[in-house]
């Protein structure tokens, strides 16, 4: 086993104990407490967000105790031996809150600061994706990996493209008027509330381009690598995707999208 393929056997086995947490706290109906918010009054955290990242770390600082750690939740680990987790507890925490059946646990890890493995765990949906860097991108199905391939798209004009929307009010609005400038060019818009998941989801041809601003690191981590590793490119306003955009789309349409996204003022 390679250090990459051990990496990332124990995101794995660590997102999965998460799910499992996950799963068996939260309540079959109903909603789920908020116990603070962060950047904006709708950017919430609940107990279970907090419990869940502490889980992770916990599991993954004990078998690699000179790792670095960035986790949403906590104060971030830097560590000594050059690799570095970056975490989502939940992402799609609104959608966990109200029931609605799309949040992820999404564990990235990076090698001197380039992404080399990542999984996202669908924990309502009991799916799961994984990727290591040079080697592919797969849903898992148990101890099976299922290779997977972004399908090249019919045109730019025919693009079901995935989005989201910042916690913050002002740039909230910014992204809602750029994609009223986006809509009539493309298929169609969804915003399904989990980056990691709407990532997983272009990856295997359930969406055909993506754009968001406002990404953290740990919303992209795994999520990146696995729509990288199926044969996206993946970019940001003028160079890597960072946090001020991250735009997904296959070669096929990359060029055009790109620059369709960019003159809608995202
Ligand atoms: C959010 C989700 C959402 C995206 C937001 C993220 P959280 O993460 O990924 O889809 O639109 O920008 O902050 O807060 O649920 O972990
Ligand atoms: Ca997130
Ligand atoms: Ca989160």
């Amino acid at each position: 086993m390679t250090t990459d393929d051990a990496l990332y056997e124990l995101a794995r086995r660590t997102a999965e104990e998460a799910a499992e947490l996950i799963r068996s706290e939260r309540p079959q109906t109903g909603r789920v407490e908020v116990v603070a918010t962060k950047s904006s009054r709708t950017d919430v955290v609940t107990d279970l967000d907090r419990r869940t990242e502490q889980l992770i770390r916990s599991r993954i600082l004990a078998v690699r105790p000179h790792d670095g750690f960035v986790g949403e939740e906590g104060a971030g680990v830097s560590g000594s031996s050059g690799v570095e987790w970056v975490v989502d507890p939940i992402d799609g925490t609104v959608n966990f809150v109200y029931g609605i059946e799309a949040y992820a646990v999404s564990i990235g890890v990076r090698v001197d600061g380039v992404v080399v493995a990542g999984y996202v765990a669908d924990v309502p949906r009991r799916r799961a994706w994984g990727a290591i860097r040079g080697r592919g991108a797969w849903r898992h199905h148990d101890e099976e990996r299922i290779a997977i391939r972004a399908p090249r798209p019919h045109s730019l004009s025919h693009a079901l493209v995935a989005t989201g929307f910042s916690y913050v009010p002002e740039v909230r609005a910014a992204q809602a008027a750029a994609v009223a400038k986006l809509l009539p060019h493309v298929r169609d818009i969804r915003r399904i509330g989990s980056a990691a998941i709407d990532l997983c989801t272009l990856a295997e041809g359930g969406f055909d381009a993506y754009v968001e601003q406002g990404l953290h690191p740990w919303d992209v981590a795994a999520g990146g690598l696995v729509a990288e590793e199926s044969g996206l490119v993946l970019q940001g306003l003028s160079g890597p995707p960072d946090t001020r955009l991250v735009m997904a789309a296959h070669p096929e349409i990359a060029e055009e999208y790109f620059a369709l996204v960019r003159a809608c003022g995202f």
